[in-house]
């Protein structure tokens, strides 16, 4: 079969999940692409660090960034290492050299996407994100292929592992804050800042990828409203308990008079509220299409795995079709909010 070769930028939590879920299902994905994924080159911080897992004996580890963008016959870059800074450059020159890029880093799309989307435009180059948003849930391609014939009305759900996972940790447990905390840490669900997860950061960073993919509208970063979890008391959750409610960090998109609104905040639901049950590091998206109603996605919002297959969901569909990239999804020119938000149903 002939092979796809992969450069991935980072080789943490879902660099690794990536490699393992390539390992586990490679006969399968050989069958399904006709070709065979291979982790070529690899760029990490520290290339004597001790790892638990290597794709492959000949898979070339640096931690020189020029020689891994200068790699030759590279089919794919996957960039899994975080960050704005370097994690931009090596998009963005990729890109430019006409390579399709994979990544998991919403904080950049969030900031930078414009532009390299832009970019990838000028440069018939895919950039691919789903794993960007809810870890493992396919939240990505649901709003820009399954869903594109609707108008997107309403949007909320639990998007950040690790502040779910600590709420729900604090709730069934009693734990306190930090340990829950440490625990989100050390299963690998946190971001390299977790102030990011706990100040409701990431989850808004995410909103503005679900915003642009839902509305086609660059929502300004500044303009979210977002209040996170770290004022959140033991006993704020008891008592919350006592009177039938649970405390989630929520993120919604909702409209008033013609404009958009959407922000991150912590909020008591009813304990039999749909998004009550999503408990640990699951995430959930609940959203209405004007033709299509009300849709529940349910899954792993953080981890290796769970992020790995959405990381090989997009480079699978790149490899299968990497001519006709399918950047955004999204019809140019964006439309005017009082247009979307006019109900039909
Ligand atoms: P991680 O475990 O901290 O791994 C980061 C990797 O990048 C490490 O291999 C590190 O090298 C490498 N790296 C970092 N800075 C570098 C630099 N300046 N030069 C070279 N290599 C560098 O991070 P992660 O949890 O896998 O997250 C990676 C990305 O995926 C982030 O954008 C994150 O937001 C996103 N994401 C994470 C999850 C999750 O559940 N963890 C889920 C969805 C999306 P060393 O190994 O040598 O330290
Ligand atoms: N830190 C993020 C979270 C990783 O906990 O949801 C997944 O994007």
């Amino acid at each position: 079969r002939p092979c796809i070769n992969l450069a991935v930028a980072g080789f943490g939590t879902v660099g690794t999940g990536l490699a393992k879920a390539i390992r586990e299902n490679a006969e399968w994905i050989g069958r399904r692409l006709g070709k065979t994924l291979r982790i070529h080159t690899v760029l990490v911080r520290d290339i004597h660090k001790n790892r638990s897992f290597i794709p492959d004996p000949d898979t070339a580890f640096t931690s020189d960034p020029e020689t891994f963008l200068n790699t030759p016959d590279i089919d794919i870059v996957v960039e899994l290492m975080g960050g704005t800074g370097l994690a931009h450059e090596i998009i963005a020159r990729s890109l430019t050299m006409g390579r399709s890029v994979v990544t998991a880093n919403k904080a950049l799309l969030a900031e930078h996407g414009s532009e390299l989307f832009a970019l990838a435009a000028r440069n018939h180059a895919g950039l691919y994100y789903e794993a960007s948003v809810a870890g493992g849930i396919p939240i990505v391609q649901t709003l820009k292929e399954s869903l594109a014939g609707n108008r997107i009305r309403n949007l909320l759900g639990i998007l950040n592992g690790t502040a779910n996972y600590i709420l729900s940790e604090m709730t069934a447990k009693g734990l306190d804050f930090q340990d829950a905390l440490a625990m989100a840490q050390a299963k690998g669900y946190a971001e390299a800042d977790p102030t990011f997860d706990i100040q409701g950061i990431d989850a808004a960073h995410k909103l503005t990828l679900l915003i642009r993919l839902a509305h086609g509208q660059d929502y300004p970063f500044a303009d979210l409203a977002v209040t996170g979890i770290s004022q959140v008391q033991a006993l704020d959750i008891a008592l919350g308990g006592e009177f039938g409610y649970k405390l989630k960090l929520l993120a919604q998109v909702s409209h008033t008079s013609g404009k958009l609104l959407a922000g991150v905040f912590p909020a008591f639901i009813a304990k039999n509220h749909m998004l009550a049950k999503v408990e640990g590091p699951f995430n959930s998206i609940l959203l209405e299409g004007n033709v299509v109603g009300p849709i529940m996605l349910y899954g792993q919002g953080a981890g290796d795995l769970p992020t790995g297959s959405a990381v090989l969901a997009d480079i699978m569909a790149l490899a299968k079709n990497p001519t006709t990239p399918n950047n955004t999804g999204f019809p140019e020119p964006v439309l005017p909010a009082a247009d979307i938000l006019d109900p039909m149903l």
